[in-house]
């Protein structure tokens, strides 16, 4: 840790010192110059040109110190890891559960954090009632442009950016089967885009997906769905890559994911970023020194091939969760995991000084 602290201090000032040599007197520093007692106000959000960000839990904000003094110190951009999805909001034709929804934008609100909207037509997150809705194309339709509406609607001004269509495309790159396409054919895609567009003319959308770093027939697939939709003049801005990575896919298969997305001329967002460390499912692992080391490489790559973008493509980079402790990957896989750049303290971690370098 004190190596961490130590590297973290000596990257502030070198870019106050930056500043200050540029500036002069002339305005006040962007940084305040770190003390010993001050360092732990500084994170992520304060040295970095671009967002940075992570999915967070509402009861953990709540309710957890650590957690929400973390978020609001590193982050300036968050997004739910659940509650703004369709399941979670939409409790039956025109009923919604918004509670946690506000209370994770009243957070953001008041601590200046950006809001990632996320996500509005997902395959995975269609509640009961509407897998049973019976009606035709039209009235499926409706359906979808009424829970837009009043989503988009109620957060307009206030959640700046949203996945709009969360997987749509399958690793062949064909697309997934699900119920909008059942019941509406493939201009559900062009759709959704449309309402979020009319619900807030100032929305930043985006098409949100996994598995541009070990596809490349999907990156394609995707590349080419982004292009049909620009090409109908359907209004989408931005490309998510999720990027659930591990420590054993190439720096290379990063790289390119990242730069192939840039090459849509959208808005790039690395929406869910992790590392799982555990490939091997083995339930008796530990942090070592070794992966902690091949973590934090791959972190630094990632980070750098993303600051290495135009400044005009950096939308953000964001860490699906906050720490080890609640990240989705041990339950999804069955075994320990360490995927985040906080442990189960809320300590930095070797990871986080990966972030910093890649930032140089
Ligand atoms: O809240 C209920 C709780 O009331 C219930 O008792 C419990 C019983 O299983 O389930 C709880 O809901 C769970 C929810 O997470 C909140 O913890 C769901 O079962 C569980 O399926 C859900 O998993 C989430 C998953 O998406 C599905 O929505 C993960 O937390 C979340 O990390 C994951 O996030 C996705 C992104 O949205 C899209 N990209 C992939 C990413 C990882 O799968």
């Amino acid at each position: 840790m004190k190596n961490h602290t130590h590297s973290f201090l000596l990257i502030c000032l070198l870019t106050i010192s930056v500043i200050n040599l540029s500036c002069k007197d002339e305005v006040e520093p962007l940084i305040p110059i770190p003390t010993p007692a001050n360092t732990d106000t500084i994170g992520l959000r304060d040295v970095s040109p671009f967002p940075f960000g992570a999915a967070v839990n509402i009861s953990s904000l709540k309710n957890n110190t650590k957690y929400s003094e973390t978020v609001s110190r590193e982050f300036n951009s968050i997004t739910a890891e659940n509650s703004m999805k369709m399941k979670a909001i939409s409790q039956g034709r025109g009923n919604y559960f918004w509670d946690d929804a506000d209370y994770l934008v009243g957070y953001a609100i008041a601590n200046k954090i950006r809001v990632h909207g996320h996500a509005l037509i997902w395959y995975k997150s269609t509640p009961a009632w509407i897998e049973s809705f019976s009606g035709t194309k039209d009235e499926w339709k409706a359906v979808m442009r009424e829970y837009i509406l009043a989503v988009v609607g109620r957060y307009k001004g206030k959640i700046e950016s949203w996945d709009v269509l969360n997987e749509a495309i399958l690793d062949d790159g064909t697309l997934r089967d699900c119920i909008w396409l059942q019941k509406i054919g493939t201009e559900y895609m062009d759709i959704c885009f449309q309402y979020a567009h009319e619900a807030d003319p100032d929305a930043i959308l985006f098409y949100n997906d996994y598995g541009h770093e070990y596809s490349s027939v999907k990156r394609k697939a995707i590349n080419n769905l982004i292009a049909g939709l620009k090409s109908r003049n359907v209004p989408v801005h931005g490309i998510g890559l999720q990027m659930h990575t591990n420590i054993n896919n190439s720096n290379a298969n990063i790289q390119t994911a990242i730069q192939t997305a840039a090459t849509t001329g959208l808005k790039v967002h690395i929406s869910e970023f992790d590392i799982r460390t555990n490939t091997s499912t083995n339930q008796i692992l530990t942090y070592s020194s070794t992966i902690a080391a091949a973590q934090k490489e791959k972190y630094q790559v990632a980070v750098k091939a993303f600051f290495d973008l135009p400044a005009s493509q950096r939308y953000g980079f964001s860490f699906w969760g906050v720490y080890d402790a609640q990240s989705w990957i041990p339950g999804e896989y069955g075994a320990p995991d360490w995927p985040l750049p906080f442990d189960k303290d809320f300590k930095r971690k070797v990871a986080y000084d990966g972030i910093l370098a890649g930032l140089k």
